[in-house]
């Protein structure tokens, strides 16, 4: 029991030391690669994130080389350095990705997409099926009124951003740097994924982009929260 209670103090502690760790970093050390074996780790926390329903609206491009990295500079302020004179994250990087979310070509309740995917990866029976595509309507146009491709892509946006938290706390535990990159211009990025990628986009679209890495130098800005009880409020 003691064992017990040791163990989870100290993973309270580092817990809590990753998490202060953690900092929209806006320069890495161009020099420092992240090591495979460690990048996959933060892959596979978000392969295995939660998703609404379990529909995993969500896709992930990395883009390594510089040339493609170079594409998206003219319209990706936040991750080019632009606002402090840097090559930014875009140029800095070890990994640069981006998550896709889907739209409402795949994520409509009763696309062919999601039968497809309740049946070949949530190896879901036949009448299981019919039940989960109806409560899924329901969500859909009444519970959470979901209905144009736009609110319906936003909600696919939603789950990116869980799986985007879940990899920079893995990061984070691991000592890996990062930050989360919504500073782009969303029509030019969605026609370079179509043109320079080959994205269809009529399924996917840019939700929020990322950075990882190892800093290039301590945070310039300490960090500020709120008070917890600004935050928290116990019923
Ligand atoms: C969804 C999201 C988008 C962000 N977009 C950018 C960005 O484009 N460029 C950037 O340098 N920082 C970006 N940030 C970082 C935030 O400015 C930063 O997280 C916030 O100021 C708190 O600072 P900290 O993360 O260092 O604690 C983004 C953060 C989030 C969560």
């Amino acid at each position: 029991m003691d064992l017990v209670n040791t163990d989870t103090t100290r993973i309270q502690a580092q817990i809590a030391d990753a998490f202060r760790f953690r900092h929209a970093t806006k320069l890495f050390d161009p020099h420092r690669t992240i090591a495979e074996e460690e990048f996959a780790t933060i892959l596979e926390a978000a392969r295995l994130s939660p998703t609404s329903f379990g529909h995993e609206p969500f896709r992930i491009l990395m883009i390594q080389s510089p040339q493609k990295r170079a594409l998206f500079r003219a319209f990706s302020w936040g991750a080019s350095g632009l606002r402090n004179g840097t090559p930014g994250q875009l140029g800095t990087a070890s990994h640069f990705g981006i998550i896709l979310a889907a739209t409402s070509t795949a994520m409509a309740a009763g696309s062919d997409y999601l039968q497809a995917h309740y049946r070949e990866v949530k190896q879901l029976p036949e009448e299981v099926i019919e039940i989960i595509n109806g409560s899924y309507a329901r969500f859909q146009e009444a519970g959470h009124a979901i209905r144009t491709d736009r609110e319906i892509s936003d909600w696919s946006g939603k789950q990116a951003y869980i799986v985007l938290a879940n990899m920079m706390t893995a990061g984070a535990l691991l000592g890996i740097d990062s930050c989360p990159i919504e500073g782009f211009d969303m029509a030019p990025a969605t026609e370079t994924l179509a043109r320079d990628f080959g994205v269809d986009t009529d399924r996917w679209r840019p939700a929020v982009m990322f950075a990882f890495g190892y800093r290039a130098a301590a945070p310039d800005v300490p960090k500020t929260r709120r008070r917890m009880e600004d935050v928290v409020s116990w019923h």
